[in-house]
């Protein structure tokens, strides 16, 4: 019924002119031969606009605009909730799942020909707190010995039974959670095999600052740092022809990457088959220049893996101006403070900036992701950071993209 709702909206959209720049030009046109460019959407565009059941809050009209830029602009689309853990796998047990959104944005992407990437199976948010619960002390431990752990370590933190948990109490076991965690991955990959080309397997292990490698998050406190070899042997298991994909914000800061370049390594010397790298590419007007990302871009391309340029928006909010994180906590401190100056000038130049280094390096990077359809559904609304406004307007920073495409066309003629 609403798989039907949201054909007929789609049939609806393909009477209409579908936005476009003035010259009529499309992102995916621009871009065919190099790279996918795609887009994350959200439930109502999934599912259609009958359809409310999100943060989004968009009218039928407006929802049926934002289905007809998708739908014209891109030709990849990734989940921006409706795939997380929390969402597909509420509670625990064979019912546990719900799978209505997820099944009407595969539907979604299958009649409109795109290419489908999964987010995420392995992660330290939306995960709902039934997955870590158990009956056991973590090991070697009482509840004395958790209270002094020194904190900023691989040790349980202060607070209840170790920092990330969204409950105090007993916890899972290293195996119950890992047989959790099969059984996520294997429904869920299981479920869209053949249709879901490209999974995030794990997404932000990485530790944000300090020496530590890997976040403490439940996932390591209760399995340990293989639980990402884990996921990926599961995810290929489940689907041998997927790719699968570890996604991270901040790798634009040295260090950051450093610890991802780190990682990899560790886990291609283990035979672990992660098959593309994530680079969210959360920035600001600010930075990163051309040249910076292009250093970006050439040192993730020792790993020798394809790169894919996973959840790209550009803050032009005042207070985003030194920020990649993914973290939607700290959101609202980075989109404060108004607008920078000349913020439409300055986004169009970041933009066209980013594409010409993703144009040089399209040898690996594969997909380019924008995390929203527009600046009226985006987490980060408040720094107007996409190709399109509110209204569904093209910005002179989807004219910026389109240009660098061409003026590299003409170069190569
Ligand atoms: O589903 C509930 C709904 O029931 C409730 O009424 C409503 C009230 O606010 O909240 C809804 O959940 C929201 C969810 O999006 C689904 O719409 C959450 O509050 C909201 O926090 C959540 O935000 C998402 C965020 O991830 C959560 O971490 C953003 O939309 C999504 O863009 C963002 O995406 C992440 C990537 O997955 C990973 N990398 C960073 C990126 C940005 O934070």
């Amino acid at each position: 019924m609403l798989v039907a709702a949201s054909l007929l909206i789609g049939a609806l959209i393909g009477c209409e002119t579908a936005p476009h720049s003035n010259s009529g030009a499309t992102l995916k046109a621009a871009y065919k031969g190099r790279f996918y460019v795609g887009v994350a959407i959200n439930r109502t565009i999934a599912m259609g606009a009958a359809v409310r059941a999100d943060n989004v809050n968009r009218n039928t009209e407006q929802i049926i605009k934002d289905t007809a830029v998708v739908t014209a602009q891109y030709n990849q689309i990734s989940p921006e909730n409706d795939l997380k853990w929390q969402m597909i796998h509420p509670s625990e047990g064979a019912s546990g799942y719900v799978f209505g959104p997820a099944d009407a944005y595969v539907d979604f992407g299958e009649s409109n020909h795109m290419y489908l990437v999964g987010h995420t199976l392995v992660w330290h948010g939306q995960t709902p707190n039934w997955v870590f619960r158990g009956t056991n002390m973590p090991p070697g431990e009482t509840n004395a010995s958790i209270a002094a752990a020194p904190v900023g370590t691989n040790a349980p933190g202060t607070r209840g039974y170790g920092r990330g948990f969204g409950f105090s109490g007993p916890r899972a076991s290293r195996e119950e959670l890992l047989e959790r965690m099969r059984d996520h991955i294997h429904t869920v990959v299981g479920r869209y095999k053949g249709k879901i080309k490209v999974w995030d397997v794990v997404n932000e292990a990485l530790a944000d600052g300090g020496t530590n490698l890997l976040r403490n998050s439940p996932w390591l406190q209760i399995i340990g740092p293989d639980y990402i070899a884990k996921a990926f042997e599961y995810a290929h298991e489940a689907d041998p022809d997927a790719i699968l994909r570890y996604n991270d914000y901040s790798l634009e800061n040295a260090a950051k990457r450093q610890k991802l370049i780190t990682l990899i390594k560790s886990l291609q010397a283990q035979h672990v088959p992660v098959m593309a790298i994530g680079s969210q590419t959360h920035v600001s007007v600010s930075s990163p220049s051309f040249e910076q990302e292009d250093a970006v871009l050439t040192d993730l391309e020792t790993l020798g893996l394809p790169i894919h340029i996973t959840e790209l928006d550009v803050n032009g909010a005042q207070g985003g101006q030194s920020n990649t994180s993914g973290d939607v906590a700290s959101n609202a401190a980075t989109t404060q403070g108004g607008l920078v100056t000349d913020a439409d000038r300055k986004l169009a130049d970041a933009y066209a900036g980013l594409f010409r280094a993703f144009i040089k390096h399209d040898h690996y990077v594969k997909v380019v992701t924008l995390w929203g359809v527009n600046d009226g559904v985006s987490w980060r609304r408040r720094g107007h950071p996409l190709l399109f406004d509110a209204a569904d307007n093209p910005k002179p920073a989807f004219d910026a993209v389109i240009r660098a495409a061409t003026k590299q066309e003409a170069k190569s003629r």
